[in-house]
C-alpha cells in the first residue's frame, strides 16, 4: 500500500483562490479515478460548499480533531455527488478555544492505516490566518501550492507563506516540498497581471511558477451552485485551465497520479 499524496493549498492572505483550486483541482483527480479526499480546514466552510455539501449541525467536522484527542478522520469523510471524491468539512462554530494546539496532530490523523488505504491523494485547504492549523497543515503536507493574485501585495503573502515554510520544513516536516506558485484570475492583456507575475517569477525562480488560472466568471458561479467547474460548465476557461494544473503538478512532483491499487480496486 502507497501512502497518499498530501498537498496543502495555502497563502497567508485571504481571498487568492485556495477553496477554488482545492476542490477544483479534487474533482479533476477524482474524475480520472484518484481517490480523492479535500479537508476543509478553513472554518469559513467553502471548500465544503463548493462540493455542494452542507452537513447538519453538530456532524463530525476537520476541526474536532483538535478538540478530542480520540477523534477519527474517517469518521467526518463525507461523500460527494462525484465518484472518487470525499470531503471532510470545516467546523463553522470552532474558535479555537480550549483546542490542543499540537503541531502534528493533523499529520497523525492523515498517517493512519485506514486513511492511508482509503485515499490516494488528499488536498488540505486551509484559512489564511497564521494560526496552529495552517501550521497543522504544513507539518501534515508532502508538498505546498500557493495560489497568488496578479497584485502589487502578491509577493508579500507568498513571503509570508514562505518564512512557514522553512520553518516546518526545518523542524517539524523535513520532507515538505515548495510544489509551486500558482497565479489564479489572471488576464494576460492587463499588464500589471503580466508584470507582477514577472516580478514574482523573479523573486522565486521559474521552476516554481505554474501556468496559472485565467479569470472565469464560471469559477465563481459553480462555486455558488456547489459544484466543481468540471461539472458546472465543462467548456469554459476555468475548467480548461484546472484540468490542464491536474496534468501539470504530478510532473512538478515527478511520480504519476496516484490511483487506486489493483487490490484496493478489486476489494472495493
Ligand atoms: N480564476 C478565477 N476567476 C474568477 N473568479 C475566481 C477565480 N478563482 C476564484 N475566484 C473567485 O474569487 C473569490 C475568492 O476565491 P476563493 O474563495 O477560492 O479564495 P480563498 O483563497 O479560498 O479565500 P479565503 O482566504 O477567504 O479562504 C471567490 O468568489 C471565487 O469564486
Ligand atoms: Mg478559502
Amino acid at each position: 500500500m502507497t501512502t497518499p499524496f498530501i498537498l496543502t493549498v495555502s497563502n497567508r492572505k485571504g481571498g487568492t483562490g485556495k477553496s477554488t483550486t482545492s476542490v477544483n483541482l479534487a474533482a479533476e483527480w477524482a474524475a480520472r479515478g484518484t481517490r480523492t479526499l479535500v479537508v476543509d480546514l478553513d472554518t469559513q466552510g467553502h471548500a465544503g460548499l463548493g462540493l455542494g455539501i452542507a452537513p447538519p449541525k453538530g456532524s463530525p467536522a476537520a476541526h474536532d480533531m483538535f478538540r478530542h484527542p480520540t477523534f477519527e478522520l474517517l469518521s467526518a469523510v463525507t461523500a460527494t455527488s462525484w465518484p472518487s471524491l470525499s470531503c471532510v468539512p470545516a467546523d463553522p462554530l470552532f474558535d479555537g478555544t480550549d483546542a490542543c494546539r499540537d503541531v502534528s496532530i493533523l499529520a497523525r490523523q492523515l498517517r493512519r492505516i485506514e486513511v492511508a488505504a482509503a485515499f490516494d491523494v488528499i488536498i488540505l485547504d486551509t484559512p489564511p490566518s497564521l494560526d496552529f492549523v495552517l501550521t497543522n497543515a504544513m507539518a501534515a503536507a508532502d508538498g505546498v501550492l500557493i495560489p497568488l493574485l496578479p497584485h502589487i501585495l502578491a509577493a508579500e503573502g507568498v513571503k509570508q507563506l514562505s518564512r512557514l515554510f522553512f520553518r516546518i520544513a526545518t523542524s517539524a516536516n523535513p520532507g515538505l516540498k515548495m510544489l509551486g506558485l500558482l497565479p489564479v484570475m489572471v488576464n494576460a492583456r492587463v499588464n500589471h497581471h503580466r508584470e507582477v507575475i514577472s516580478g514574482v517569477t523573479r523573486q522565486f525562480g521559474a521552476e516554481r511558477m505554474l501556468r496559472g488560472i485565467r479569470s472565469d466568471i464560471s469559477l465563481a458561479e459553480a462555486f455558488a451552485a456547489g459544484q466543481p467547474v468540471r461539472s458546472y460548465a465543462p467548456k469554459s476557461r476555468g475548467a480548461m485551465d484546472y484540468h490542464l494544473l491536474a496534468e501539470e503538478i504530478p510532473r512538478l512532483w515527478r511520480r504519476p497520479l496516484p490511483l487506486p491499487s489493483s487490490q484496493s480496486r478489486a476489494s472495493a
